[in-house]
């Protein structure tokens, strides 16, 4: 008898499906307007090949790499994603439990529903946490406070979401804002909305649209913990990024749920990195979905990527253990792609590994 059991990440995404009710899957599958974006941050990875090596000693392979100085087990990180409840009753506790096991680094997002605190207390683990900066600066400064107090080592400010992308299946589904756990007591926003869904009214009612580059220099003077900014997408905002001193740089369409027609992130990463001339970490997140798109990105520049949807999907299907299974997943088939490419260790793996379109011929 065949069996059932995923043997890929993607084969996650189809149980997931099953496991879900429908407004919940598309919230988490879906992207903004046309998702254009959305199929090109995982077409763009197909459209580059892989240049291997032989006869180099692949006996030994290690996958482990540092990031802002924590040691990983591989190169492969949680993005911060909203409302893991909705998947799995554990939520970011279970999620946070397979990143610990997986010996990884989760980002906790804002819109988390389970607390700064909670997720804090579920396991020991290097976690990061995710914030946006809101009309009201105080709450994101006591946010910022509580993540520190808590022991999150890094602060990702996410910077692509003046306003929400325009996700229409959550429009059409009507689906509901999910209470925000972390501003309990802190604020109250009545979410209620004729148009558009409950989440869209939630971020134009409290996301600062007027944040400009100048504000960087607030949130540096009130946190020592380094800062991650997360959203870029050309060179021009990558010098700026490291201009206003930032400590890495995520490229990142937001999982393709903002600007439809933004670039797949892996066609815009080596622009970031040429800007970024090896001052800060540059991460990547966006359709990363096999140990090959981990390596190719590798091979153009990228100190790590983070995955976003496919942990979802592991929890949705299999809860704690699914997302454990899709992080080791990635980092077996990662493993698999640098012994067969020549890379025995993660600084082995260079530019001459990968080839783009748009490179001429060797
Ligand atoms: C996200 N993402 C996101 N980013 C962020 O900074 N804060 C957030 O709260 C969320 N929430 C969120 C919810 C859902 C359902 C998704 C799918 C994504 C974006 C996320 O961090 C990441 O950029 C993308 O998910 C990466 O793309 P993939 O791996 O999903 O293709």
């Amino acid at each position: 008898k065949i069996s059932s059991d995923p043997v890929k990440v993607e084969d996650f995404k189809e149980l997931a499906k099953l496991a879900l009710p429908k407004v919940y899957y598309d919230f988490y599958a879906g992207g903004a307007e046309d998702e254009h974006t959305l199929r090109d941050n995982i077409q763009a990875f197909q459209r580059i090949t892989i240049r291997p090596r032989v006869l180099v000693d692949v006996s030994q392979i290690d996958t482990s790499t540092t990031i802002l100085g924590y040691p990983i087990s591989s190169p492969i990180l949680v993005a911060p994603t909203a409302a893991h409840k909705l998947a799995f009753p554990e939520g970011e506790l279970a999620t946070a439990r397979a990143a610990a096991a997986a010996k990884t680094i989760m980002v906790l997002s804002f819109s988390s529903t389970f607390s700064i605190e909670e997720v804090a207390s579920s396991c020991n683990a290097v976690r990061f946490f995710q914030l946006y900066i809101f009309k009201r600066r105080d709450v994101s400064r006591q946010l910022l406070q509580r993540a520190e107090r808590y022991g999150y080592k890094a602060v990702v400010l996410t910077v692509d979401s003046p306003r929400l992308g325009r996700r229409e299946h959550d429009i059409k589904n009507k689906m509901i804002a999910v209470p925000e756990k972390n501003l309990e007591g802190l604020i109250t926003i009545d979410v209620t909305s004729d148009q558009g869904s409950q989440f869209e009214s939630f971020a134009n009612k409290t996301l600062d649209a007027s944040l400009r580059w100048e504000d960087i220099q607030w949130l540096k003077s009130i946190t020592t913990l380094p800062i991650l900014i997360k959203g870029i997408l050309t060179h021009e905002d990558a010098t700026k990024a490291v201009e206003a001193g930032v400590d890495g740089i995520i490229v990142s369409n937001h999982g393709a749920r903002q600007l439809d027609f933004a670039p797949a992130t892996v066609t815009v990463l080596e622009e970031v990195v040429h800007a970024v001339k090896g001052k800060v970490p540059v991460l990547l997140d966006g359709g990363v979905r096999r140990g090959t798109d981990v390596f190719k990105a590798l091979a153009l520049g990228a100190q790590a990527v983070l995955i976003g949807r496919p942990v979802l999907y592991g929890l949705a299907a299999k809860g704690e253990e699914g997302v454990r299974t899709v992080l080791e997943m990635l980092k077996n088939e990662l493993e698999t792609s640098m012994a067969l490419s020549g890379c025995p260790s993660i600084k082995d793996i260079s530019r001459s590994h990968v080839r783009m379109q748009c490179d001429k011929l060797h």
